[in-house]
């Protein structure tokens, strides 16, 4: 074994094998090795897991992208190698020759894939040495995700997280495989391009040629895959990056991937019925599970009555009761009154819940305000009759039963209630309907229930100053039987309006939405009217658009999935960073490049820019 040139070697320090040696025949990775593998010669590379010195052994751990396998070296066998074995630490890079064996009796490993053999090494090489990393590299260890971040490389190393690149790797390769047999083709369409319609901000890219203009990063690519059904392409997707400076949560990152579909002379069932069957592809590829079809569907409307969010997860029940009918009128005022200011009391019944603790039931309230409700009211059905509540004193007897009737409760069980507007009472009680499935373990964890969500409203108030704008985007077609809404001015018309637009949540996430677009100039312009957009504006945006459609553009309609949000849900992942190999902080910030920086004065002055302290 020589050392690199010029490179001195101390006790601590073992040599580093001449260059050259990397392409000399690995013959597995070290993951694969079975006990049906004892007796063969093998040549491994890797990373040193763990070295573990037993005096006359050494037990080295080697690890690469499909596991591990344990690495032994004897004193009396092999010297040159035990001598080499000794100085290697966690993290060297090794080359590793030796025979597969079985391992004696009663120092077998049943948890790890490997652990019935060891390699018995011949030969060991040093490819090159590595500093103690920041964080130990083991597959169960949760870093602290700054450092994390900060060393994703590292990261990444960690078994759990090359599976999931490896998953998604797959994935994409399923999904494209089944679209391209489906007759779609991959298209490419601008990253650099001019701000899409879709509601949040934008990254701005400063043009040199035209200092003062600016590209925008695709928030999606929208209007190009429409422009591409008025091309005659006719089935179109993309594997798509898009940008959207938004604030962050688990489920999203400024720089995200969509599965981006759009489809000529289709409606929603011949639409659903493809991306069905793509979930179906994708689900038994990669993870070889069976999914049935059809999806079912469920208005937008259906999910908030009986769920209370447009996302409902689908895996339990515990649905939302409408109790209106039956405190119509009843003793106690906050119901009473809420049914007079036509608002709506709306219940969940928790199973065997009648006797929740003073401080579960607190918490419980502290969350149904912070989604707007006044108040959380409870009423237990007690093991052997009769019911208890703080408020049991205003209510008739047969109130009582009634809610348990109308609320599906029985002895032993606990009834939550609110009363007040409709979307406050339903979203606060969906909110519970969550908290109390995950804490009574009601949520299958190995179910995959997807579910099409449709008719969507297709106006929504800007929370800002409250103007009427597109709920999906302005070129979603209205549903047949409100188009001649399109041209009222009544605000209860506006609300009522639904739209051919759609999601597909899975479990209870949003993994995409689309809609039916509209094709024909004169309802788009009248959609514009509606949102209150001058021609002036609308040219400005999306002049090259509608004039396009006025070339004749087929009808069509499209979706767009998030990747990541599917592969999060696929891998069970608890944040979409865990699918991703490089993501932002939640600060959108990336902490192993440390993006985004500041730029030399020399590149500014070229884009026309100055800093606004400079400016002042
Ligand atoms: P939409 O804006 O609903 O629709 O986005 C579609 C899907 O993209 C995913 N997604 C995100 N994922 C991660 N991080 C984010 N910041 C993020 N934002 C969105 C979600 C979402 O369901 N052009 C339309 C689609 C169409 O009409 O065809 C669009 O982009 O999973």
């Amino acid at each position: 074994m020589a050392a690199a040139e010029g490179e001195k070697l101390t006790n601590a320090t073992p040599p580093v094998a001449v260059s050259g040696y990397e392409g000399q025949g690995r013959t597995c990775y070290c993951g694969e090795l079975r006990e049906k593998d004892a007796g063969s010669k093998v040549v491994l590379m890797g990373w040193v897991n763990r070295q573990r010195d037993l005096g006359e052994l050494i037990f080295i751990d080697l690890r690469d992208r499909t596991g591990m396998v344990q690495v032994v070296t004897d004193h009396n066998r092999t010297p040159e190698s035990f001598k080499l074995a000794k100085k290697v630490r966690s993290e060297y890079v090794l080359c590793v020759s030796g025979t597969v064996v079985k391992r004696a009796p009663g120092t077998e490993n049943p948890n790890s894939p490997t652990g019935m053999i060891e390699v018995m090494a011949d030969d060991i090489k040093v490819f090159n040495r590595a500093k103690t990393p920041p964080f130990v590299i083991r597959d169960e260890a949760e870093p602290d995700e700054g450092l994390r971040m900060r060393y994703r490389y590292l990261d990444l190393r960690r078994l759990p997280m090359l599976r999931n690149l490896e998953l998604r790797h797959k994935a994409t390769l399923a999904i494209r495989n089944y679209l391209s047999r489906k007759g779609f083709w991959e298209v490419e369409t601008p990253t650099m391009t001019k701000s899409t319609p879709e509601g949040a901000r934008d990254y701005l890219v400063p043009s040199r040629l035209e200092p003062g203009s600016f590209f925008a990063l695709a928030q999606s690519p929208q209007l190009f895959k429409q422009l591409l059904m008025v091309s005659g392409v006719d089935k179109y997707f993309q594997l798509a990056r898009c940008y959207r400076d938004e604030d962050l949560r688990a489920d999203r990152q400024p720089e995200f991937t969509q599965i981006d579909i759009e489809v000529s002379f289709a409606n929603e069932d011949r639409l659903f019925a493809l991306m069905e069957g793509m979930m179906q592809h994708l689900w038994n590829e990669v993870l070889g599970v069976e999914i049935g079809l059809p999806f079912p569907r469920m208005t937008r409307d259906e999910a908030m009555e009986r769920y209370g969010t447009d996302k409902p997860d689908t895996r339990f029940g515990m649905e939302i009761h409408d109790i209106t009918g039956v405190v119509r009128e009843s003793g106690f005022l906050v119901f009473r009154n809420t049914v007079e200011l036509k608002g709506t009391v709306r219940a969940i019944c928790a199973p065997g819940c009648a006797g929740m603790s003073r401080q579960e039931l607190d918490l419980l309230t502290a969350q149904a305000k912070e989604f707007g409700a006044a108040g959380l009211i409870h009423l237990a059905y007690l093991p052997g009759g009769g019911a208890k509540s703080p408020v049991r004193k205003h209510l008739s007897d047969e109130e009582v039963a009634g809610i348990a009737q109308a609320a599906g409760a029985k002895e032993g069980d606990l009834v939550l209630i609110v009363a007040g507007p409709f979307e406050v009472a339903v979203t606060a009680l969906g909110r519970i309907r969550l908290t109390l499935g995950e804490k009574l373990g009601l949520i299958p964890e190995d179910k995959y229930e997807f579910l099409w969500v449709t008719e969507f409203p297709l106006l929504e108030r800007n929370e800002e100053d409250s103007r009427w704008q597109a709920a999906h985007h302005p070129f979603t077609s209205p549903v047949a039987r409100h188009a001649h809404l399109l041209e009222s001015d009544d605000d209860t018309d506006k609300a009522r309006m639904r739209a051919r637009a759609y999601d597909l949540v899975l479990n209870g996430v949003e993994l995409g939405s689309g809609s039916v677009r509209i094709h024909q100039r004169e309802l788009q312009d009248k959609m514009f009217r509606l949102l209150g957009l001058s021609a002036e504006e609308v040219e400005e945006k999306f002049g090259f658009l509608l004039e396009a459609f006025e070339y004749g553009a087929p009808p069509h309609c499209g979706i767009a999935f998030g990747l990541d949000r599917l592969l999060m849900v696929m891998v069970g992942a608890s944040t979409i960073r865990d699918v991703i190999a490089f993501p932002k902080t939640a600060k959108g910030t990336c902490l192993l490049t440390g993006a985004p920086s500041q730029v030399s004065d020399e590149q500014l002055k070229e884009l026309g820019l100055c800093r606004k302290a400079e400016k002042e």
